[in-house]
């Protein structure tokens, strides 16, 4: 039995609003404020020095996430690209270097490649939508120094495989978790298993403080050289003109440090981080649980279903032609679905559309990482086809986002909706 479609005029599977994706944005209330308000009335809005003999709030941020993330440090910065350059620089990785990452990524993990002078060589995914393993092993060459691997939409990469091939060819991997806080592989921390881990606490993402960034890593001298780069008047240092204490501790860096406001709404959003993942991975659960089995839609397949944060629903219909009246059909229903790789509607989460690495745009003439005299292997060059399987996937995928604020209703009428508009175009 075919119930019209709302897109033909029928009525609508999902009457209840959509609700924007601010996980953590959507949560800001009382404890956020009375944390800003402690900054405002001490007056102490520098994490460094102030009037008020208090403990700053970006301090006690990192000192619980890392705790709660299970990292030896923690350095908050001003933004997970910030994190991301600052990792780079941190692990040497510069000029002459070669740096693989995901063609499905926002575009900001292959720019911090370029604004850390390396060189980006764009990796396939595979069907989990993660850097695919095998053809980053075949994009391997003498060059290559790091890998940036990106825990996309939620979920893990295939760790143990990435950090094999990682250790097997000696490469520094920075794992990319801007999308994924709080998300898990074989109940690990996502970004505790590379060299350093990145987050990102913009608008969008799972705790949220507008902007913001954390780093994390094991390594007490790697963890040195981040603080030296993201705040180069070393504030950071018991003596900030003291001579460095070994070779590499001190070099120009830049200021990525975390205001105190911004810390302490962070610090607010972290100790809901757990209720946020507990109710998007239920709905998320609840959801799945009812169309897994409808014919002509495969759910995207996950490394460690256990540690997914649950921010999407992404699932598979088996021709790419299918996907944007489906997801047209969705929206009429009151369900705020998308295909995701369109060659027509650019998207800066699909390399096809990242103009500026495929032409090799740089802000200075001379081309720099592309042209850089230090790097001696074979030219790396780009093509808005040369990753056919990430764009075959890409096209062939629907996706939905998963507030933490919906309620069982609104699960189970999303799910109806997925299973009409499914019954009537599949
Ligand atoms: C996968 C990924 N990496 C990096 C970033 C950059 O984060 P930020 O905006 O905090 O610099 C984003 C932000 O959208 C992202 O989604």
């Amino acid at each position: 039995m075919n119930e019209k479609l709302a897109l033909y005029g029928g009525p609508k599977a999902k009457p209840t609003p959509a609700l924007p994706m601010y996980p953590g944005g959507l949560e800001i209330g009382d404890e956020e404020r009375a944390q800003v308000l402690e900054v405002l009335d001490n007056k102490y809005l520098f994490r460094y020095y102030g009037p008020a003999n208090v403990q700053s709030k970006v301090a006690k941020l990192e000192e619980e996430f890392a705790q709660r993330f299970g990292s030896a440090h923690a350095l908050a910065v001003t933004s997970c690209t910030g994190a991301l350059i600052t990792s780079l620089v941190a692990c040497a990785v510069g000029p002459g270097d070669e740096v693989l990452v995901t063609g499905y990524t926002f575009f900001a993990s292959c720019a911090a490649i370029v604004a850390a002078k390396a060189i980006p060589v764009i990796v396939e995914v595979d069907e989990t939508l993660t850097m695919d393993p095998e053809d980053m092993e075949r994009k391997i060459t003498p060059s290559t120094r790091a890998v940036v691997v990106v825990h996309m939409r939620g979920v893990s990469c295939n760790m143990d495989a990435v950090m094999r091939i990682a250790k097997k060819h000696n490469l520094i991997v920075i794992e990319d978790a801007a999308q994924a806080v709080g998300g898990t592989y074989k109940g690990k921390s996502l970004g505790t298993f590379g060299d350093c881990g990145c987050y990102s606490f913009q608008y969008h993402k799972i705790i949220t403080a507008g902007e913001g960034g954390m780093v994390v890593t094991d390594d007490d001298r790697l963890y040195d050289r981040c603080m030296s780069y993201h705040d180069t008047a070393a504030c950071w240092r018991p003596n900030r003109f003291a001579e460095q204490r070994y070779e590499g501790e001190l070099f120009c860096g830049t200021n990525y440090r975390m205001s105190e406001l911004t810390g302490a709404v962070m610090l607010a959003q972290l100790h809901k981080l757990d209720m946020l993942l507990e109710n998007m991975r239920k709905n998320q659960r609840r959801i799945a649980g009812q169309i897994e089995n409808v014919p002509g839609i495969k759910l995207r397949p996950v490394n460690d279903p256990e540690g997914d944060t649950g921010i999407c629903l992404m699932f598979y219909l088996e021709k790419k032609d299918q996907v944007s009246l489906f997801a047209e059909a969705l929206q009429a229903e009151g369900v705020p679905a998308a295909g995701v790789y369109n060659s027509g509607l650019p998207d800066w989460h699909i390399y096809a559309h990242w103009k500026h690495v495929l032409e090799k745009k740089t802000p200075t003439p001379e081309g720099c990482p592309w042209t850089c005299p230090y790097h001696t292997g074979e030219e790396v060059t780009y093509s808005a086809d040369m990753n056919p399987n990430t764009l075959e996937y890409l096209s062939r995928v629907v996706h939905l986002d998963i507030a933490p604020q919906m309620t069982e209703e609104d699960c189970d009428m999303t799910a109806a909706a997925i299973q009409k508009v499914a019954s009537a175009l599949l």
